[in-house]
């Protein structure tokens, strides 16, 4: 039984988190014309505004529809905003960004309503989960943004940082042993649930992301144009959708000290083959990331169990997009601070890392809040990516949190370090 205090103040944390969360979603709105609200630069991704209906109908459908028990607010947008509803090329013909405002806030404000009065000792988990859900479409939108600014030419505009001075091809050995997998906290989504013991052997993984410029490497050795590092799958995709460098590469010398981004994950593999290396596994990745051997633990965060604040990562950039204040990447040395207890640089925040696992269920796996959140793609088609990128929100940024594409999807801000025996 949670005491009357401590009730108060989970109720507390969750409004402020709310609060936080939908003031950030709301700043990349910000002086947004219809037509980037509507456009679709992407067929596998929807326009921006409709993923800021979505938000407002997941929060009605699950905390006033299922918690509160009261009827559909606006049943005229069920059909167009729920994640079923209608095919993604079919989501252009949306409300326009004030109604949207609208829908969201008449939710809101029944929302905390029903905050006031909900037994929050039973229903914690449902509204931790909807805060991360608007954070994950929160990063969504970001991607689109990044699709939309590509087709304007807009992407070259790099920070010229001060060059880094690091061994950036250095490998951290991890030795063989038991290391903890998953969590179970009040946050922890079904799929990383439960947490359960996997003992590894030695292996060796990159202490940072592989940079533009060691990419730069392989693209001027022809490997793109050279199958034997390809997979066969691989070859296949880069043949047919004549691919020949990174989604979001820019070229621009400045960044070589910059992880590169905007690669699918068959581009990571054959990188990876080229220098004589492999993708690591999820859980090769997870232990180097947050085990701390001293102590026989894990941790929430590379760093410890204290927030990320802009000290020890890239992550959580916001701002309106007509300022293009959405953030970028930061050269794969600048967080010290960050490191884990084995010494390896940038796994939470700057790009997403790629590995080498199917995503897949963790046994005793138990759908949470529907078996359309991940249970339907545990169907060994979508790969598994770590760590966050520059634009995934605190509330979803953590070593145990799982993030699943097909290997061909390049729209993502994900990159990827390599990992040897
Ligand atoms: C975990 C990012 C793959 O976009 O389908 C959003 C997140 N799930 N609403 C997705 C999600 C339901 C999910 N990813
Ligand atoms: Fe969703």
């Amino acid at each position: 039984m949670l005491s009357k205090l401590t009730k108060s103040s989970v109720k507390e944390s969750i409004a402020c988190a709310l609060h936080e969360c939908r003031h950030k979603t709301l700043k990349l709105f910000e002086g947004m014309d219809d037509s980037t609200f509507r456009s679709q630069p992407h067929p596998d991704f929807s326009p921006v505004g409709w993923h800021l209906g979505h938000i407002a109908y997941i929060e009605s459908l699950w905390l006033l529809e299922h918690s509160a028990g009261l009827p559909c607010l606006f049943p005229q947008y069920r059909k167009l905003l729920a994640a079923d509803g209608l095919p993604k090329s079919e989501r252009v013909q949306l409300p326009n960004l004030e109604e949207i405002l609208y829908y969201l806030d008449t939710v809101r404000n029944k929302v905390l309503e029903h905050l006031e009065v909900v037994d929050i000792e039973r229903e914690e988990r449902l509204w931790r989960f909807l805060i991360q859900h608007e954070s994950q479409h929160s990063e969504i939108i970001s991607f689109v943004w990044e699709l939309l600014k590509r087709e304007e030419g807009a992407l070259e505009k790099k920070v010229n940082d001060a060059p880094s001075y690091s061994n950036i091809t250095e490998m951290v050995e991890i030795p063989a042993g038991e290391f903890e997998q998953g969590q179970d906290s009040i946050d922890a989504l079904d799929n990383e649930q439960p947490a359960h013991k996997v003992y590894l052997n030695t292996y060796y993984i990159d202490q940072y992301p592989v940079t533009c410029g060691q990419y730069r490497v392989f693209m001027a050795a022809g490997g793109y144009e050279n199958y034997r590092w390809w997979s066969e799958a691989g070859w296949q995709w880069r043949q047919t959708e004549q691919i020949i460098q990174p989604l979001y590469w820019c070229g621009d010398r400045n960044v070589d000290n910059h992880p590169v981004y905007g690669v699918s994950w068959y581009e990571a593999e054959a990188y990876s083959r080229f220098v004589g290396k492999r993708l690591p596994t999820e859980a090769e990745w997870e232990k180097a990331a947050s085990w701390d051997a001293q102590a026989n633990c894990r941790r929430i965060y590379p760093w410890g169990n204290e927030l990320p604040t802009s000290e020890n990562c890239n992550c959580d950039s916001y701002g309106a997009l007509r300022y293009r204040l959405i953030g970028q990447t930061t050269p794969v040395d600048a967080y010290p601070k960050g490191q884990s207890a084995y010494g390896l640089y940038d796994t939470l925040g700057n790009v997403w890392e790629w590995t080498a696992s199917w995503f897949d269920n963790y046994k005793g796996f138990q759908s949470y809040p529907y078996i359309g959140y991940s249970q339907v793609y545990f169907d060994q088609q979508h790969r598994v990516l770590k760590g966050g990128s520059w634009a995934t929100r605190p509330w979803v940024l953590r070593s145990s949190f799982r993030n699943w594409y097909y290997p061909h999807m390049r729209e993502m801000f994900a990159g990827f370090r390599c990992a040897a025996d």
